[in-house]
């Protein structure tokens, strides 16, 4: 059981819970997740630890109600309720180290993920450029979290109601374009802005990273709900990742993996399920 401490609406249907589980929070490391089950009948949902605080044991997890049951998790649970199992720190941290200019870019709640990694390679004395977008500026979150760790943040929205108008790929492009130095590129987001960032990129040789957060089940290697082609061989995003050199990622086939997902879960929604 891990209790909520705090429950936070940061935009519509995305909520940002911070849950008591300290043996979680005494363990994990930037980049890695945890699976959570809301109650015996619900299925496991793959979460990425957005923050972490060692001292309370507190994790934030933010969680946008897309299916059944991050909706059932975000319409019905509050502040004091428990959350039945938070099964972590799982897959690989993130590589750090000190690489020079890091460009991170965050998608949509992509924004969550990232935010532990880019404070990382903040503190190890890289240069941390932050690009963060959404399709409009009530669905952008963090962006003061992620300003306080970046040497520079570029916020961009779909419709230009916030930031400049465009794409996160814009500000990437000219970058790269201008000829200002790269050294690394972190992409976590909508499965296709990680495929644009990696098409964005590769013309320039600059190595990106992609966080994929994949449909999981057992999160263990067993159960392949999270295979991914990586390279040309398959991998599984829960032990062999999350993290995959973006531009070896065959992002077409994991579009259609989802697809095939978000296929069976409308259909079951309509039956009723939970
Ligand atoms: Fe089952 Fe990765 S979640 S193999």
């Amino acid at each position: 059981m891990a209790k909520i401490i705090t429950k936070t609406n940061l935009a519509p249907a995305v909520y940002e819970f911070v849950v008591d589980a300290p043996l979680v929070a005494h363990k994990c490391h930037p980049g890695q997740f945890v699976i959570i089950r809301t109650d015996e009948y619900s299925e496991r949902i793959p979460l990425t630890i957005a923050d972490f605080d060692r001292e309370k044991g507190y994790i934030t997890l933010i969680v946008q109600a897309v299916g059944n049951t991050t909706k059932h998790l975000c319409d019905t649970f509050n502040e004091g309720d428990d959350i039945l199992d938070v099964v972590g720190p799982l897959g690989h941290p993130s590589e750090m180290g000190k690489f020079g200019t890091v460009v991170v870019v965050g998608g949509g709640i992509g924004v969550a993920p990232v935010y532990p990694i880019a404070r990382a390679y903040h503190e190890l004395g890289n240069k941390v450029i932050s690009i963060i977008g959404a399709r409009d500026k009530d669905l952008v979150i963090w962006q003061d979290k992620m300003a306080a760790i970046s040497d520079e943040l570029i916020l961009t929205t779909d419709n230009g109601s916030a930031g400049r108008k465009g794409f996160v790929t814009d500000p990437l492009r000219e970058m790269l374009e201008a000829g200002e130095k790269v050294d690394l590129v972190l992409a976590i987001g909508p499965v296709i802005m990680m495929k644009n960032v990696a098409a964005t990129t590769k013309p320039f040789g600059v190595k990106t990273t992609a966080s994929l957060n994949t449909i999981m089940v057992d999160g263990t290697g067993m159960c392949g709900g999270c295979r991914v082609m990586v390279g040309g061989e398959n991998k599984f995003a829960c032990v062999d990742g999350p993290e995959f050199d973006a531009h070896e990622v065959d992002f077409a086939n994991l579009v259609m993996r989802q697809q095939m997902y978000k296929d069976q879960e409308a259909l079951e929604y309509s039956c009723g399920g939970h």
